[in-house]
């Protein structure tokens, strides 16, 4: 038994307006829509949920929004649900309802247990060749127009107390730790088998709770750059990206969201079993980055942001003195 990944998100925000705009630009289908409520799938079936702050009924912030209000994780069947149920029992915020159990994580954070509503899909992805291995033979490599994004892989929270939020999601659902910034940082996965993080919880040193950002997985790099590319075009400004991290190996690119933080758009990171030992860093740009651009390429010139666009067909091509 154990908890398959994130199921849906909710963030809570004012301006519905402009986080409608954003998601679509993101990539994200709008499958319900009211004044106060955005109802967003990703291919597999994901969820993303904008509620206006007002909403009725909707679970407190771990912070002022616009931020992150609900994470809902999907589990196999009904046993599962239950199990977990019972876990969550002592927990503060312990709700019991027909189709979810939840209770309020020791950050703050609304968590809902769900039997998964995600599709098993099947996705053309991008072969890569290297010196020793040639997996793309007669057949280009993609380049894409804009993002789909595939589902939430991630997401990640500063906590005041790093120790106690990884415990409980040790205790409760049963998380491994994928890898570790000591005092600082714990990069955890729902299972032993599975992708580097489903969830990585951060402790500043002026300790807060609070969203750092959420992340959909995409089919590959290229998917990585042609949706970063299009939300640059549609002027949505970024954080940091594209760029490559070093602990988890992921191709990312984030930007910044009108619900709240960061969103990230990221491929290619690693998989891990049982065997994996989780390593241990200190925090510093070269661990975090193994490159990165800040601010961003411009969608139209496919340079840097505020660096000048090539004159010509070819580098080569100079403008003459
Ligand atoms: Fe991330």
């Amino acid at each position: 038994m154990s908890v398959l990944g994130i199921d849906e998100i909710t963030f809570g925000a004012q301006d519905i307006a402009r986080c409608r705009q954003f998601f679509l630009d993101w990539g994200l289908n709008l499958v319900e829509e009211t004044p106060w409520r955005l109802v967003y799938e990703s291919l597999n079936g994901c969820r993303v949920i904008v509620a206006h702050s007002d909403t009725p009924g909707l679970p407190a912030g771990i912070e002022p929004d616009p931020t992150l209000r609900e994470v809902v994780w999907g589990v196999a069947n009904a046993e599962d649900m239950a199990q977990y149920g019972t876990a969550m029992q002592q927990w503060p915020g312990f709700v019991q309802e027909s189709d979810r159990v939840g209770c309020t994580d020791p950050s703050g954070l609304a968590i809902r247990i769900q039997i998964s509503r995600k599709k098993d899909i099947a996705l053309d992805c991008a072969q890569v060749n290297t010196w020793s291995e040639r997996s793309r033979v007669d057949q280009a490599s993609p380049a894409y127009e804009r993002a789909q994004p595939i589902e939430v892989g991630h997401v990640v929270l500063f906590v005041k107390s790093l120790d106690a939020v990884t415990q409980f999601y040790q205790d409760v659902f049963g998380f491994v730790i994928s890898d570790r910034y000591p005092g600082r940082g714990h990069f955890l996965r729902c299972a032993p088998r599975g992708g580097h993080h489903d969830l990585f919880l951060l402790q500043l040193p002026e300790a807060r709770n609070g969203l750092n950002h959420v992340a959909f997985t995409v089919r590959d790099h290229h998917e990585v750059f042609g949706g970063g590319l299009h939300m640059s075009r549609c002027g949505w400004d970024t954080e940091l990206g594209p760029g490559r991290h070093p602990i988890s190996s992921a191709i990312f690119w984030y930007f910044i969201s009108p619900a709240g933080a960061l969103v990230e758009y990221y491929a290619d990171e690693d998989e891990l079993t049982e065997v994996w030992q989780p390593r241990e860093f200190t925090p510093g740009p070269t661990v975090f980055a193994e490159w990165a651009i800040k601010g961003g390429v411009d969608g139209e010139t496919r340079r840097q942001k505020n660096a000048d666009a090539p004159s010509g067909r070819f580098m080569t091509d100079k403008p003459k003195a």
